[in-house]
């Protein structure tokens, strides 16, 4: 760590682990709903659970993205934070929104929009919140020494992100009109905007990790944007299939669609490339497993997967099913969540100075919860595949359905289980660092 301001990011990564065990624990009400087990349903019913779980994803992926940029941009851009206390002011209230949201969709004040929940007037609050924290990453960037590729592919992603939260706040009568708009926050969100955020903390960690000229990494950076948007932008079309949009969404969302693994691909054989390149030895293995661990894992799980469902003669029976589930899950914790570990892995010996890497516990982690999501990627794959051959082709109820697909949900469970220890265990090792402290600053 060079700057005394890069510890904000530790508290907006505690956070981050803090929501992520919530996250878990409505994962695992809404596993044993699926087997039949549901006696919380009074108080907490599958539909309210269920956009918990989905929110509180995205509230500790957005944490974690928040202090990855501040941890990396005052570096990159050799200049302290500019308002170290407005940074812990932006995090107390982030908190706080959160905590009003979830608290707020147990008592059915919610909007039934998938993952945007929150309901329009909290909104705004959120819109105060993310201005803030542009303001602070921007004025910085401005303020500061150098402005890299890295840096600057990062911020665009953030300042974008912001941006296309807007759409999504816009009123609608009508259903069609309210689903067009909506894509354009989730879709562009993860297969666009993200990706230029995880690609920036990727390239930024490569950088540190193998020692490979910042020349190189960059170069391959603008290749992933580039395919990023190339195929991701029009790719939403493959949202408007059967949503009332017109017809030639079929063909343009199928072709363009079908091109986003390429984006995926592209960052997976980058990571590897660079890996066998550098020369430097770096000792925090653990971070290097976690960095070249989301390169693989969100090709497959966002690539591979997302290719499975996503042209239109597919997508006519597969949407809405577990099948998206099982997309979902391997493709934002390959992509997002594995990323803000990775940075986590990186960063808290720096902050801390103390070396807590390459522990018995660290690589634990890594692979207990990898193998767990990749089995319940399965479970829900199989459960997914069974739901649309009874549902949708052999014309079987929706409940009666489910009923025959239980028992995947205990597999879900036990495999949720191991996940879930491995989760445990990095945040057993994140505790154990302990806080951030000046004496780890490194002049140079
Ligand atoms: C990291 C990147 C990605 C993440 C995090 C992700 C996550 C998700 C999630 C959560 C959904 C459900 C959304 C909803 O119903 O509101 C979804 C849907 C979908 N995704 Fe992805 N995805 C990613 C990349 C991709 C890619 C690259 C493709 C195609 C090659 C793809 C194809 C699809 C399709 C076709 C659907 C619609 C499923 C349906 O009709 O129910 N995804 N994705
Ligand atoms: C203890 C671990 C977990 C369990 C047991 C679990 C279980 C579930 C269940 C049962 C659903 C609802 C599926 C349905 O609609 O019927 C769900 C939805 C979802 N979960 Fe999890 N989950 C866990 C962890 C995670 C993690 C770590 C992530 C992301 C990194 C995640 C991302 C999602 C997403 C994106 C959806 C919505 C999927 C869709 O749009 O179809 N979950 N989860
Ligand atoms: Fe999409």
């Amino acid at each position: 760590m060079k700057f005394k301001s890069q510890k904000v990011a530790y508290w907006f990564f505690a956070l981050s682990m803090l929501l992520l065990t919530l996250q878990l624990v409505y994962g695992f009400i809404m596993g044993f709903a699926h087997m039949g087990y549901d006696g919380l349903h009074d108080f907490i019913p599958f539909n309210t659970a269920r956009a918990v779980h989905t929110n509180l994803l995205v509230v500790w992926l957005l944490s974690g993205f928040m202090g990855a940029a501040y941890y990396i941009i005052p570096e990159e851009s050799e200049h302290e934070l500019v308002n170290v206390k407005l940074a812990y002011i932006q995090l107390i209230t982030l908190a706080i929104v959160g905590v009003i949201a979830i608290i707020g969709y147990h008592f059915n004040y919610w909007e039934g929009r998938k993952f945007l929940e929150i309901p329009r007037p909290l909104d705004w609050l959120v819109v105060a919140n993310v201005l803030t924290f542009l303001g602070l990453i921007l004025a910085t960037l401005y303020k500061g020494k150098k402005r890299t590729t890295t840096a600057l592919v990062m911020t665009m992603g953030l300042v974008f992100a912001a941006l296309l939260y807007l759409p999504g706040m816009i009123w609608f009568d009508n259903q069609t009109m309210d689903s067009f708009f909506r894509w354009w926050v989730v879709h562009l969100w993860v297969e666009g905007v993200w990706e230029l955020i995880m690609g920036g903390i990727l390239a930024y960690l490569l950088i540190k990790i193998t020692g490979v000229d910042r020349e190189v990494i960059e170069k391959w950076l603008y290749v992933i944007v580039g395919l990023t948007f190339i195929s991701g932008i029009l790719g939403t079309g493959h949202h408007y299939y059967y949503i009332g949009a017109p017809r030639y969404w079929l063909m343009i969302g199928g072709i363009f669609s079908a091109l986003e693994p390429l984006a995926f691909l592209g960052m997976a054989l980058f990571a590897l490339a660079m890996y066998r390149k550098g020369e430097k030895n770096h000792p925090n293995k653990l971070a290097l497993n976690w960095t070249l661990g989301t390169a693989i894992v969100s090709f497959v799980g966002a690539g591979l997967l997302g290719l499975a469902h996503t042209l239109p003669q597919v997508n006519l029976y597969t949407h809405g099913t577990l099948v998206t589930a099982m997309h979902g899950h391997l493709a934002f914790w390959g992509a997002y969540g594995m990323i803000v570990l990775a940075i986590i892995s990186y960063s808290m010996p720096n902050m801390t100075g103390r070396n807590l890497y390459n522990t018995v516990n660290g690589s634990l982690a890594f692979w207990l919860s990898n193998i767990g999501m990749i089995g319940m990627t399965v479970a829900f794959g199989v459960a997914g595949v069974a739901q649309v051959y009874l549902e949708r082709i052999m014309g079987v109820e929706f409940g009666d359905v489910q009923k025959e697909i239980q028992i995947h949900f205990g597999i879900l469970i036990i495999c949720a289980t191991m996940f879930s220890v491995g989760i445990g265990l990095f945040i057993y090792e994140f505790l154990r660092y302990g806080q951030p402290s000046d004496e780890a600053i490194i002049y140079e």
